[in-house]
């Protein structure tokens, strides 16, 4: 299949047609989401949590989100590529975020990088889009704010609050980005972004009237046992399946049952 581009996202939006989006850290995951056919692949800031073993996305750099995004894009030939552009690589000042943006393009092979922010990041929204690299905004529940925020909570739930994620939603779209995630708001909140916005929302823990979804591989496979917020529905339960793969594997050599001659040279 031809690979999907901004347009295809975009169309999917006029057509009603629900967009999936998934995180992809390396080749045989993002290949097999590909294979699936799924719409888009983030290679998202979450792999300092989901692969690296952080307690935050804070630590994650640019060298590390560059060596995961060329991973993922050897093995697409259908899906849109969004890369995550990681704490500090755009908040330090617009020349920094289009610098970055670049690398993510040029170096990451990425087709469009999201940002973290609403108002606040607006002008550095369209300094990106001005260089003609695609941005996906990102509002609510920001995880690279996380010391601001007090945790990971859902926001938008008092009135006020409530009316500055819609401003921070029109901000974003007014500075240029083709989409935008919304994580963590209460799903009233989504579904008016929704209908305000021209651009397609994805959501994660936003409710059910979003035009599109995405949500972390690691979690929807069971595969990320520490937590599992209310948002995910697990789709498999991957991890155990490796424990007993690998359980088997240390029981049949310890037992010598494996290798066996049939996988011995001559
Ligand atoms: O890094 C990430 O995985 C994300 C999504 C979950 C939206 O930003
Ligand atoms: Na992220």
């Amino acid at each position: 299949a031809r690979q999907k581009t901004i347009l295809d996202i975009q169309k999917m939006k006029a057509e009603g047609e629900r967009i999936t989006m998934l995180t992809a850290y390396d080749y045989p995951f993002a290949r097999l989401m590909d294979q699936c056919g799924i719409d888009m692949i983030l290679v998202g800031d979450s792999l300092g949590t989901a692969v690296a073993g952080h307690d935050t996305t804070l630590p994650v750099t640019m060298d590390e989100m560059i060596y995961h995004a060329k991973a993922v894009v050897r093995a697409v030939e259908s899906a849109f590529v969004v890369v995550d552009m990681p704490f500090m690589s755009y908040q330090t000042d617009v020349r920094d975020a289009r610098y970055n943006a670049g690398r993510l393009i040029k170096e990451g092979g990425a087709q469009a990088v999201k940002i973290e922010g609403g108002c606040n990041m607006a002008e550095t929204i369209a300094a990106i889009t001005a260089m003609d690299i695609p941005v996906v905004g990102h509002i609510g529940l920001t995880p690279q704010s996380i010391h601001r925020m007090g945790g990971y909570r859902v926001q938008g739930r008092q009135e006020e609050q409530a009316k500055r994620l819609l401003d921070d939603a029109r901000a974003v779209e007014q500075a240029g980005a083709f989409a935008v995630v919304l994580e963590g708001i209460p799903r009233k909140l989504a579904a008016e972004i929704t209908r305000e916005l021209s651009i397609p929302t994805i959501g994660i823990g936003a409710g059910v009237d979003c035009d599109g979804q995405v949500l972390v591989i690691h979690d929807i496979l069971g595969l990320c046992e520490k937590y599992s917020p209310k948002f995910v529905k697990k789709f498999a339960d991957v991890s155990g399946m490796i424990r007993q793969g690998i359980d088997d594997y240390i029981r049949e050599v310890k037992d010598g049952e494996f290798p066996t001659p049939d996988h011995s040279f001559d």
